[in-house]
């Protein structure tokens, strides 16, 4: 068993956001996914993302307020969000005071995997997974 402990982890600034990745754990292939904190101070929001993996994330603490495919969506600690590959992605922190903690995982779509924002854009809403 090994322990992860999110506040002894190294992490580094992309813009507002501290950002802990997982490579520090030297893991190699044991899992097939990559893995992050990050944290995004209150009442700022990260930059823009866009990136062929598709990233799975758990809000930890705080609220994140994801901004993805022209709308705005609030998470609440304990829930989870699926961005497809190639998703535009912006995560608000719109609390003033409470900091937004975020576990992401990310892996590069499995063949034969249709990216659904394709399908959605094609069948419309019902495509939404
Ligand atoms: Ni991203």
């Amino acid at each position: 068993m090994r322990h992860f402990a999110s506040d002894s982890a190294e992490s580094y600034a992309i813009g507002v956001v501290d950002v802990a990745r997982w490579e520090q754990y030297s893991l190699g292939n044991k899992l097939p996914f990559q893995a992050m904190w990050y944290t995004v101070p209150p009442d700022s929001s990260s930059p823009r993302d866009c990136h062929p993996e598709v990233e799975l994330s758990v809000v930890i603490s705080g609220t994140a307020s994801v901004e993805a495919s022209d709308a705005i969506t609030d998470v609440a600690p304990g829930s989870c969000f699926l961005l497809e590959s190639e998703e535009a992605h912006v995560i608000h922190n719109r609390s003033t005071d409470v900091p937004l903690l975020v576990f992401t995982t990310y892996w590069m779509p499995l063949a034969g995997d249709e990216p659904a924002v394709a399908v959605a854009a094609a069948a419309g809403e019902e495509a939404a997974r």
